[in-house]
């Protein structure tokens, strides 16, 4: 009995339902889409700048924020980033009545098929890496909005005297490479306030601090023109504790126990080894440290010149340590060749025992003068034996003499040395606290 009620109802059911179905469906707004654009393109000429009266320009709206530095190259002078790039510009050929278009207010179109800006960084010196984006987006009334991350690698004045507490000033600025400003005039699409403050989108993990991105609008005078130009100053600042830790640290040590190295008595031996085991430390740790500093041939970081002066000390005093020893070593050798000498001379046991130089010479001669032992007993051999014997005691006390004032020379330059060391430790430390006061207020 339903189903007879029903039958003639079926044709009603299923034409609600389809429009319902109709209705809910997107499908419905393609062709106006489809219709839309082919409206706008039909027309349009995309070699010709988008406005009616020609001596109007074109203003284009520039927006960078700063996602992460990718490498800071101090020997090549580069920058790498990756930005956020944003512009956005009215074309005055793409507005439609949005009533007329079932209510479209923004579609999207191949950025081939349109007009667009020419606008570059001026210091790239690398092929500026970007997706290829192949779509921008339009509105009623010709707003066109075209974004996409870059990778900029630019040329920059890196400084890097400082290091590891730096602060580099590097900018980036947009301009267009043809267009003279009646044609093509830039301006900011944000508050510059807002551009300067932006770090939503940067990556704080990485070795580098986005500290600010000042932005300035200028126009450029040359030959060819006037053209607008706009630049974004990107501050950034070096995260230095990793170079604390294994750059500083450790050579404060080295050089503190090379300082320790000074109150070993100068005429000990075993200084020359602990001066080399340090200048061997300070070599191997040089080398390991090489990659880690950054090199540049305009400026030398502060301390690698400290490096270099703290290894001159250290042979400086490695080479008076040696002299010191050769000199001892000298006049050592000339004493007891003078004893050797004295000795062949006849020679009383008892007087050997009296005479120091015998007993420095050494056991070896002892049988020698007893070979050359002569049987005689004047007075004039006593006497010459006691001439010897007091010729031998004055040059040797020339030579103890002699020997005390290259001592107390050497003993005079060891301190003079430790003082001049003392303060370029003090130096350093001066210099690495107010560079790392003007880091932390940069
Ligand atoms: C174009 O604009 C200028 C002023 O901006 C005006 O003087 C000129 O008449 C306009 N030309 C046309 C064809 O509308
Ligand atoms: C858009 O079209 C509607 C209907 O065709 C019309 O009433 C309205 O005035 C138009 N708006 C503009 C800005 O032309
Ligand atoms: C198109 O976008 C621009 C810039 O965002 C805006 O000022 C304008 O009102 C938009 N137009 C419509 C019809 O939404
Ligand atoms: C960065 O350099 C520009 C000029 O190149 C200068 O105007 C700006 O003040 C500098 N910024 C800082 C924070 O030093
Ligand atoms: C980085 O830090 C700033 C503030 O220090 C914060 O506003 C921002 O969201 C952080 N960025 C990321 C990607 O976490």
């Amino acid at each position: 009995i339903l189903a007879g009620v029903m039958a003639p109802l079926w044709p009603f059911v299923l034409a609600a339902a389809s429009g319902i179905l109709a209705i809910g469906m997107p499908h419905s707004r393609s062709p106006a889409l489809h219709h839309l654009t082919k409206q706008l393109l039909q027309t349009y000429r995309k070699e010709v700048r988008p406005v009616h009266n020609w001596t109007q320009a074109t203003t284009v709206y520039l927006d960078v924020s700063v996602h992460a530095v990718l490498d800071v190259d101090t020997q090549n002078q580069k920058l790498k980033t990756s930005i956020w790039y944003r512009e956005v510009w009215d074309d005055e050929f793409l507005s439609w009545n949005s009533s007329m278009f079932d209510e479209i207010r923004e579609i999207s179109l191949p950025l081939s098929a349109i007009w667009a800006p020419d606008i570059i960084i001026n210091e790239y010196v690398d092929i500026e890496r970007s997706p290829d984006l192949p779509y921008v987006y339009v509105n009623s009334s010709g707003t066109i909005k075209h974004s996409k991350p870059i990778q900029v690698v630019s040329a920059c004045n890196l400084e890097t005297y400082a290091f590891p507490f730096d602060v580099q000033n590097c900018s980036l600025t947009f301009s267009s490479i043809l267009h003279t400003v009646e044609d093509v005039d830039l301006a900011f699409l944000r508050s510059t306030e807002d551009i300067t403050h932006d770090q939503k989108a940067f990556l704080n993990d990485s070795e580098w601090e986005l500290l600010s991105v000042s932005s300035t609008y200028s126009i450029l005078q040359n030959s060819a023109g006037d053209f607008a130009q706009i630049q974004f100053n990107v501050v950034i600042r070096r995260h230095p504790l990793v170079y604390v830790v294994s750059l500083l640290i450790p050579s404060i040590f080295l050089m503190l126990v090379d300082l320790g190295s000074f109150y070993l008595p100068p005429t000990c031996q075993a200084r020359i080894l602990f001066k080399t085991s340090v200048l061997v430390g300070y070599t191997v740790f040089r080398v390991n440290m090489s990659d880690e500093v950054p090199r540049s041939a305009g400026s030398t970081p502060l301390i690698g010149v400290f490096f270099t002066v703290c290894m001159a000390f250290l042979v400086l005093s490695l080479s008076k340590s040696i002299l010191l020893v050769k000199f001892l070593y000298d006049e050592r050798c000339s004493q007891q060749e003078q004893t050797l000498l004295c000795l062949r001379g006849d020679m009383d046991t008892n007087q050997r025992q009296m005479d120091p130089g015998a007993q420095l010479a050494g056991v070896t001669e002892s049988p020698v003068c007893q070979e050359d032992q002569a049987p005689s007993g004047t007075l004039k051999e006593v006497w010459s034996q006691l001439r010897s014997i007091s010729s031998y005691f004055q040059t040797q006390d020339q030579v103890d003499r002699q020997e005390l004032g290259w001592l107390a020379l050497l003993e005079r330059f060891d301190r003079l040395l430790f003082q001049s060391y003392l303060i370029v430790l003090g130096l350093y430390a001066v210099t690495l606290c107010s560079l790392w006061v003007s880091w932390s207020g940069g």
